[in-house]
């Protein structure tokens, strides 16, 4: 039983306009078996917490904690990061010309475990995967994401997730761009992974629709920076009935 813990996290950027204050105390705890879901109006900090988790170099962390099981995120590099069990799916994922999808997935699962996967085994389960993820065969002799549509880049992001097994994975908006069939295919990935044991959820969505697939133990409204109010699984319906209003301040106040 692992626990990813969130202590009043505060985050920052600079812009040409100077310093810009993005997360301002952020909780929140996520363990083990766990599946928590964001939702929260565009530009609130829900990818900022999700980058800053993974160590983006450009978010500055003013104050708080992020630990994993009491060791501090904030003190390791990304690639310790990923070796401590903290895995990313971005909601724009980066094409990486010149990188075959079968070397960056092998490379990526031997730096992740500190040794190569038997040959043998890995192939197949590799296979198998793509497979369930209903993705062609085809697409492990090409570069990563160059190319590929929105819901194939989203298809590998849950690729990745199932072969790296990590201890908590956060998905910014998966479920973005993926039409019913694929939504479905990929929440059947997430919720391989989770079933598995070992792995908790965050997972950041606009939609309640994914939330049909993948259950949440817990919703959090992120608003400015903050998560304004908690909740189980209704409370996604209720935003999808109600929206963020209720939550805003009016402009200049
Ligand atoms: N690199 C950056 N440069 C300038 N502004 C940034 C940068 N990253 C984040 N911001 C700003 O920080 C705020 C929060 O952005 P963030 O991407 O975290 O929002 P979000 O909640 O993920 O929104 P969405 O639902 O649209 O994905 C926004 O106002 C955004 O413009
Ligand atoms: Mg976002």
């Amino acid at each position: 039983m692992s626990t990813l813990d969130i202590r009043d996290l505060q985050v920052s950027i600079e812009t040409e306009q100077g310093t810009k204050e993005i997360l301002k105390g952020v909780n929140l705890t996520v363990k083990t078996g766990e599946t928590h879901a964001i939702m929260g109006p565009n530009g609130s900090g829900k990818s900022t917490l999700a980058s800053t988790i993974a160590g983006h170099p450009r978010y500055h962390v003013d104050g708080g904690s992020i630990t994993l099981d009491g060791e501090d995120v904030l003190a390791m590099s990304v690639d310790e990061r990923a070796r401590a069990g903290l895995f990313l799916a971005m909601q724009y994922p980066v094409e990486v010309p010149g990188v075959t999808m079968t070397n960056f997935l092998r490379t990526a699962k031997t730096a992740i475990d500190g040794d190569a996967p038997s040959l043998r085994t890995w192939t197949k389960e590799v296979r198998e995967a793509m497979g369930q993820l209903r993705i062609d065969a085809d697409f492990a002799h090409r570069n990563v994401n160059e190319g590929f549509s929105g819901g194939e880049k989203k298809r590998v992001e849950i690729l990745q997730l199932e072969l790296f097994k990590p201890k908590f994975a956060v998905l910014d908006e998966t479920d973005s761009g993926l039409d019913v069939d694929a939504l479905k295919v990929v929440s059947e990935g997430v919720n391989r992974a989770q079933a598995a044991g070992g792995m908790g959820t965050l997972l950041i969505t606009h939609y309640t629709r994914i939330l049909r697939y993948i259950k949440p133990d817990f919703v959090h409204v992120f608003v400015d920076g903050r998560v304004a109010e908690e909740g189980g699984a209704e409370l996604a319906d209720r935003l999808e009935d109600e929206g963020y209003d209720r939550f805003l301040t009016p402009a200049g106040k």
